[in-house]
């Protein structure tokens, strides 16, 4: 049994998997499902805790991949073929990938005209789909907009034919990340004024993923009735949603430990034993500040006396400089081998972490709705070994 609110017996890095709150965003996206008849699958790229995959199997019926591995997962573990969008297949990985695929999206004109064959004779009931690019998004942080100007992915409605080949026969569109139905709501809008043309000539449209349908403030029942309103103007398309986040949203923590405290022109920090490039990387990269539980997140400016308040940065233990981030004041002179607790630490974490500088990476453990604590996964030098000749 563990203690889900400190995690006391926990005394080494470990993400935790809570299946209660992965079962309670389960439901709801099920609930979504069933409420607006659409198709909603898990997008990998968020979340592939294989392990996990019979859990969610009670919920939905297929998985998303943008790449050879993923698909491969889709097929050998999730035990169904993959919705595929990759920016670009290769000769030496188009075929494996149509064999692992029900659904096969291609980003590029010139990706359907190389390799729409090989698909289909490969593995003739593909269905095959385009990428569109409809020019806006409410996405502002660059790195998350694939509709910046520029951008490689999809097809602009001026690059369109009139007439679609016969063999596509769905459209494909990503343009949110993180986003509410308010957004969808607008988007919508510009999708349905650029590609409606095409729509009639089509079997099914992916909304791709960023629907964060499972954070509180969402609304969900905007989201049901505009994809309901969708179903009345095209009766004859099945829709589609692939979220990643939303699966995985709040659904469990890293829990790190205090390495060393340290002090540089009245700027004190806590060392853990993970790392923020390594373990929890989007927080550089968004970049976004994580929730540190029992802790207030302050700017050193506004506290008056930092040194007398509890006011650490909290640093990561690989060699990059600007590995860490901060500061929070907490209630307490924070001990060595004392808890740090991420919250929120399960998407875009375990699929996206590396071993760089050779750093211990987590351990990813599953606390049991009956409170059990189950390892699912350990982590030895041999990982970091077999990465590399
Ligand atoms: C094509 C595609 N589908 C689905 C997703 C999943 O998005 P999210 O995890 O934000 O729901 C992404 C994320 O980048 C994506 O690029």
């Amino acid at each position: 049994m563990t203690d889900v609110k400190t995690f006391g017996d926990i005394k080494r890095p470990m993400y935790l998997l809570e299946e209660d709150s992965l079962r309670r965003n389960l439901s709801l996206i099920n609930g979504v499902a069933r409420r607006a008849d659409v198709e909603i699958i898990l997008a990998f790229k968020a979340y592939a805790l294989w392990k996990t995959f019979p859990i969610f199997k009670a919920y939905i019926n297929a998985t998303t991949a943008s790449s050879l591995y993923e698909a491969k997962l889709a097929y050998h573990e999730f035990g169904a073929q993959a919705h595929t969008f990759s920016p670009a297949y290769t000769d030496d990985e188009i075929t494996d990938i149509a064999r692992c695929s029900s659904h096969l999206t291609f980003n590029s004109w010139s990706q359907y005209v190389r390799y729409g064959d090989v698909a289909r004779k490969e593995n003739p009931s593909i269905q095959l789909g385009l990428r569109i690019n409809p020019e806006y998004s409410e996405v502002e942080t660059t790195l998350y907009n694939p509709c910046a100007p520029g951008t490689r992915f999809g097809i602009t409605a001026d690059k369109m034919p009139e007439v679609l080949p016969e063999d596509i026969q769905g459209l494909h569109c990503h343009c949110h990340c993180e986003s509410g139905a308010d957004v969808f709501q607008r988007t919508l809008a510009h999708i349905e004024a650029k590609f409606s043309p095409w729509f009639g000539q089509v079997k099914w449209i992916n909304f791709g993923g960023g629907h964060l349908m499972t954070r509180s403030d969402y609304d969900v029942d905007l989201l049901v009735s505009l994809l309901n309103d969708f179903h009345k103007r095209y009766p004859h398309l099945h829709l589609i949603l692939e979220p990643g986040s939303a699966f995985a949203w709040q659904t469990g923590v890293l829990v790190a430990q205090v390495a060393d405290v340290v002090e540089d022109k009245g700027i004190r920090t806590a060392i853990l034993n993970v790392s923020f490039t390594c373990h929890m990387p989007d927080c550089l990269e968004m970049p976004y500040m994580p929730t540190v539980r029992n802790a207030e997140q302050v700017t050193l400016d506004s506290t008056p006396d930092s040194k007398s308040q509890y006011v650490y940065r909290l640093g990561g233990n690989s060699c990059l400089s600007g590995d860490f981030m901060g500061s929070w004041l907490f209630n307490h002179e924070l001990w060595i081998g004392e808890n740090i607790i991420f919250e929120d630490m399960l998407h875009y974490t375990t699929v996206k972490t590396n071993m760089f500088n050779g750093v211990s990476h987590p351990a990813i453990g599953f606390v049991r709705s009956n409170g059990e604590m189950k390892i699912l996964r350990e982590y030895t030098y041999e990982d970091y070994k077999n990465r590399m000749d």
